[in-house]
């Protein structure tokens, strides 16, 4: 375990590298991430936060796509206080939450790269750095698209219900034609580029996808750009991809733990030798293409050895990875989302203590995103089976005051001196000690667990297969 955690860390220092796989479905720049093809495409991996220095270190979710007429590029930028104001173009969008990408298009060659960055109301600063460019400081893309989600608001102000924004871009290719080998690329082009996040009132520290190191403290700094090969077959390097296959996931979890539990633990949990390969973590590698690489030849410079075994069978195990990888919103849910969504709302009485997308109680815990956080073993369980402790931030109370005033809800935050209840009323009380004249702490937590008696049989199924949908890439 030690030998491969270090491993892994050496992995986080060097240069970030990605696969930029082709479009397969037609992407709509509309600020939303809903096409099959955004869906499938492999996140590049966590930001590292270069300078880090204090406050949330709140995460970026960048993807990459082509086609023979444009680079997409989409970001999702988790964020508690989005704020922007900067509406001139080419004006300092930076201060601003902000988010960027910088694209040098011939390797041997990174000093001449480009740069975009994008506001949360979607302003955009262009600069082109190339020794080529003699246009001034900054720099007219022809015919890019983009998308952000505040997009043509006057401004963004940061308010409680922030939770992420999205920038969405398309860069027509022949932007890039002066120093890139080829536009549109061919299969195995190699470009240098780094994606990056920064500014707002809160949190405004800068992240980069591909680190930069110490003593560099820019993100001007092309000899730090990852590395980024374009693929055209699509579904990872030719070979067919692999969908959630259950019966392949029976068969390649077999095959997996005959032979790759020594290193790795039985069902992939975490082994003594090798990292768990479906905990709930970002992987290295995600793509079909990349398991399948990982497989067959192993990883160069590691304990992770090559498999002479049958191509299907490796397909099998991809499958299985897939499966204990997979959350709610990767795999079909039998149901009718529409009636569950009434059910929802109307008689199982869930959106009492529940928001979906602004609309529902807060008691609970906001099910947005739900289905791209669990597994859909653990939706059914949390409406049938107890907590055995109720969770942080949802323990039940009752609150009597010496006013006489009882206050029933549950504890956010509760130290030696205070205690913050999230009454029933949906009013948060603070309260001192002084004031309280007894404290009853509930054993079981606010979830009513009765749903699958409460509801028909096709009514608990059609709320699973509702709460299955509530993941945003589906917005
Ligand atoms: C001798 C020990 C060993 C055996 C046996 C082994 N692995 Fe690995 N595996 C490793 C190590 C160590 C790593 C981490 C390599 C690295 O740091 O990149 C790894 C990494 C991987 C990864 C990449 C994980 C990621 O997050 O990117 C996959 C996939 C994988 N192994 C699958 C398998 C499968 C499937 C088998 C069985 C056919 C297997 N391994 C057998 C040691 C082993
Ligand atoms: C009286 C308030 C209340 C009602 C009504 C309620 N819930 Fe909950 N629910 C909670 C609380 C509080 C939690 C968090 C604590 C816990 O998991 O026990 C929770 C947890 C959950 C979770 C797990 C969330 C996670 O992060 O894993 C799901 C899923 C869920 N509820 C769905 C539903 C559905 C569907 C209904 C309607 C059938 C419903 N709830 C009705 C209060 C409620």
């Amino acid at each position: 375990m030690r030998c491969a955690a270090l491993l892994l860390s050496f992995a986080a220092v060097a240069a970030a590298q990605y696969r930029i796989e082709r479009a397969t479905s037609k992407i709509n720049i509309d600020g939303k991430l809903d096409e099959p093809a955004w869906r499938a495409a492999a996140p590049a991996g966590d930001f590292h936060f270069n300078w880090f220095v204090s406050g949330d270190k709140e995460q970026t979710e960048a993807k990459l796509l082509w086609d023979d007429d444009n680079l997409y590029v989409s970001w999702r930028a988790a964020d508690r206080h989005i704020s922007a104001y900067e509406l001139k173009r080419h004006g300092p969008v930076s201060k601003d939450d902000c988010v960027e990408i910088f694209i040098a298009p011939n390797p041997a060659k990174v000093t001449n790269y480009y740069t975009f960055e994008i506001n949360a109301i979607g302003t955009m600063l262009n600069r082109n750095r190339s020794y080529w460019y003699t246009g001034g400081a900054t720099w007219e893309p022809e015919g890019m698209v983009y998308r952000a989600t505040f997009h043509g608001q006057d401004k963004k102000d940061e308010s409680p219900g922030d939770r992420d924004w999205i920038v969405e871009a398309a860069i027509p290719l022949r932007n890039f034609s002066h120093d890139a080998a080829h536009t549109p690329p061919r299969e195995g082009d190699e470009w240098r580029l780094n994606l990056q996040r920064l500014g707002g009132k809160t949190n405004a520290q800068a992240s980069s996808w591909s680190p930069i190191l110490p003593p560099a403290k820019s993100f001007h700094t092309p000899a730090a750009f990852g590395a980024v090969v374009f693929t055209g077959a699509g579904g990872g390097g030719g070979r067919a991809r692999v969908r959630p296959d259950p019966d392949a996931a029976r068969a390649g979890r077999e095959i997996y733990n005959r032979f790759c539990t020594m290193c790795h633990g039985l069902d992939g949990a975490n082994g003594d030798r090798a990292p768990a390969l479906g905990a709930q973590r970002r992987y290295l590698r995600s793509t079909a293409g990349d398991l399948f690489d990982a497989i067959k030849n192993g990883i160069r410079g590691t304990n992770m050895p090559g498999s002479p075994m049958p191509d299907a069978d490796i397909n099998k195990i991809i499958a299985f990875i897939y499966s204990l990888r997979a959350t709610a919103a990767d795999v079909e849910v039998p149901g009718d989302v529409a009636r569950g969504e009434s059910v929802f709302h109307g008689k199982g009485q869930c959106a009492s203590c529940h928001m979906i997308r602004g609309r529902g109680g807060i008691l609970g815990p906001d099910l947005t995103n739900i289905a791209a956080e669990r597994k859909l073993e653990d939706l059914k369980l949390a409406l049938t089976v107890a907590q055995p402790v109720p969770p942080r931030g949802y323990a039940p109370v009752e609150v009597l005051l010496k006013s006489g005033a009882r206050i029933e809800g549950v504890a956010k935050n509760e130290n030696n001196y205070s205690l913050q209840v999230l009454g029933r009323d949906e009013k948060l009380h603070l309260i001192t000690r002084g004031e309280i004249a007894g404290l009853k702490h509930g054993t079981r937590s606010l979830m009513p667990v009765d749903a699958a008696e409460r509801l028909s049989k096709d009514e608990f199924q059609d709320v699973v297969a509702f709460l299955a949908r509530q993941a945003r890439r589906f917005w």
